[in-house]
């Protein structure tokens, strides 16, 4: 198994009341975050000190992935292939590129960079708290490495897990493994897209022009890692319509959740 890193979820206890964070009733069911619970996990995953008197230790995987439960869009992408399991769920936040070659085109998707935090335990344990999540980062700047060093000092652990980019103009790549771990890493291609679902987030502080597509991505790498990628609960990241006024090459922020699949 891989080894984990260990990203500590503080929670406010005070001076924020009990529901600021999302617990489960006696019948197990997630109560409904609030912005102010999705902005301090956000945080936490940088490794920035919150308000926190209290902490609840989220350790990434292995814990129970079993938990965990893709989103479905309205129009469904296609399910996971037979035999696959899930591995890791991360929240990205970068930019989504694009490129203009005339005032009457339409601009055209060309790579993305992001960072990826991991949030494979807040996907097992408080779904709708991750799904809270990206429009939160996406509201939030882009974030800035946080020190190992300052992170712990304040008791946290950044859960930077890796970063996603593109190899060509068709090929993303996600590299989770760094110093600290070995995630996985892979290059993709797309297999199936699906419209944000209506009311997804048109960009930070209500600016924009919508969010990009949810995805099912399949491994073009010939190793035994994951083998299929999906991209849902996007927010932001899509280019204006046409390229009038616009410049050859432009990037639109967005954050998104990526669930990653390997075999059994
Ligand atoms: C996309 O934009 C980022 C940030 O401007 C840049 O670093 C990256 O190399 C660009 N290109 C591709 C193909 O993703
Ligand atoms: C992009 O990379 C993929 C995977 O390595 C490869 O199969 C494909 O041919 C490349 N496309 C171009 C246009 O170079
Ligand atoms: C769409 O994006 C362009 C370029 O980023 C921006 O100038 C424009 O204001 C956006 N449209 C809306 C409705 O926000």
């Amino acid at each position: 198994m891989h080894p984990s890193i260990a990203a500590t979820l503080l929670v406010a206890l005070n001076p924020l009341p009990l529901l600021a964070f999302p617990t489960l009733s006696s019948r197990g069911v997630e109560k409904r975050p609030s912005a102010v619970s999705a902005k301090l996990a956000w945080d936490a995953l940088l490794g920035k000190r919150g308000p926190a008197t209290a902490s609840v230790a989220l350790d990434g995987p292995p814990c129970d992935m079993s938990l965990a439960k893709m989103p479905s869009a309205p129009s469904p992408l296609p399910p996971p292939s037979a035999g696959l399991t899930l591995s890791h769920v991360v929240v990205g936040r970068g930019t989504q590129n694009y490129t203009c070659a005339s005032a009457s085109d339409a601009p055209k998707a060309a790579g993305a960079l992001a960072s990826l935090y991991d949030a494979s335990c807040i996907a097992a344990s408080y779904p709708s708290l991750l799904a809270a999540m990206p429009p939160v980062a996406l509201d939030n700047s882009l974030p800035k490495p946080v020190s190992t060093a300052k992170a712990s000092k304040n008791g946290l652990t950044p859960a930077l897990a890796g970063t996603h980019y593109f190899t060509n103009l068709t090929t993303p790549f996600f590299d989770m493994d760094t110093a600290l771990h070995a995630y996985g890493r892979g290059g993709f291609a797309k297999v199936a897209g699906t419209p944000a679902p209506e009311g997804a987030p048109v960009g930070p502080k209500g600016r924009g022009n919508g969010s990009v597509p949810w995805l099912k991505l399949g491994s073009v790498s010939a190793d035994e890692g994951w083998q299929e990628v999906y991209r849902v609960n996007t927010a932001g990241g899509q280019p204006p319509s046409s390229c009038e006024g616009m410049p050859k090459t432009f990037t639109v922020e967005y954050a998104a959740e990526y669930w990653m699949w390997k075999r059994a």
